[in-house]
């Protein structure tokens, strides 16, 4: 596929919305990924983040985008969607083998109420109902509990570590692999506008 669909209308669940980056949002970006957390877990590089860098990095999204490999979008307030709660991706995506991968970040203010289970469900039923996705993976950091219960609160599977899986801040790192199939869900989970 050349171009991803993007949802459209966003995707909600009448809490959060899914929806393009938009320039507006630099500031609140800039401010998710100088949180602590967010940078322990997040960010791969030790290069710091400035706004141009985000600029750049918005750029290669749109890139990533037009190839089919990646949908970059923001998490907000879905009653008030100039307020970014964090960022998601479809990323990895292979039609072919119908595989990707979901990621996700929230901003210190929006966590702690389920936002990004919110968020990984909406994905994950896009992806299923709408690229075809069979396998949805979910990775993170052994030592990112909050991340592993989002995954497991989602309806993943964990399927073990990957041992020095990739090159983060300078070092590598050990992945925990957790997994969902279509079956994994139940209608009841279906998301709807609340
Ligand atoms: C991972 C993240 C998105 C989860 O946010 P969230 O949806 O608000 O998650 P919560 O704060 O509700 O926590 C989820 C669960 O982890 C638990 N938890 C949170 N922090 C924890 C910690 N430090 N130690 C143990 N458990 C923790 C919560 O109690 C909750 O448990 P529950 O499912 O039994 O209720 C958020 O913490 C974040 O943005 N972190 C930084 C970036 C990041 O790690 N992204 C993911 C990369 S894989």
């Amino acid at each position: 596929m050349a171009v991803l669909p993007v949802p459209d209308p966003p995707l909600t669940d009448g809490v959060v919305a899914l929806r393009l980056w938009q320039a507006s949002d630099i500031e609140q970006r800039l401010a998710g990924y100088a949180d602590p957390e967010f940078q322990r877990f997040s960010l791969s590089t030790s290069e710091p983040v400035t706004a141009a860098r985000l600029r750049q990095q918005a750029d290669q999204e749109e890139r990533e985008w037009e190839r089919g490999e990646k949908l970059s979008l923001a998490i907000v307030d879905a009653t008030d969607p100039s307020q970014v709660w964090g960022g998601c991706s479809v990323y990895d995506i292979d039609l072919e083998q119908q595989r990707a991968g979901v990621g996700y970040w929230l901003v210190p203010q929006a966590r702690g109420r389920g936002a990004a289970s919110r968020t990984v469900r909406l994905l994950a039923y896009w992806a299923f109902d709408v690229l075809g996705i069979a396998r949805l993976e979910l990775t993170c950091a052994p030592d990112n509990i909050a991340s592993q219960r989002v995954a497991v609160r989602s309806g993943f599977f964990l399927e073990g570590i990957m041992r020095s899986y990739m090159r983060f801040q300078g070092g590598r790192r050990d992945t925990m692999l957790f997994s969902l199939l279509p079956e994994d869900l139940h209608e009841a989970d279906r998301p709807r506008t609340e």
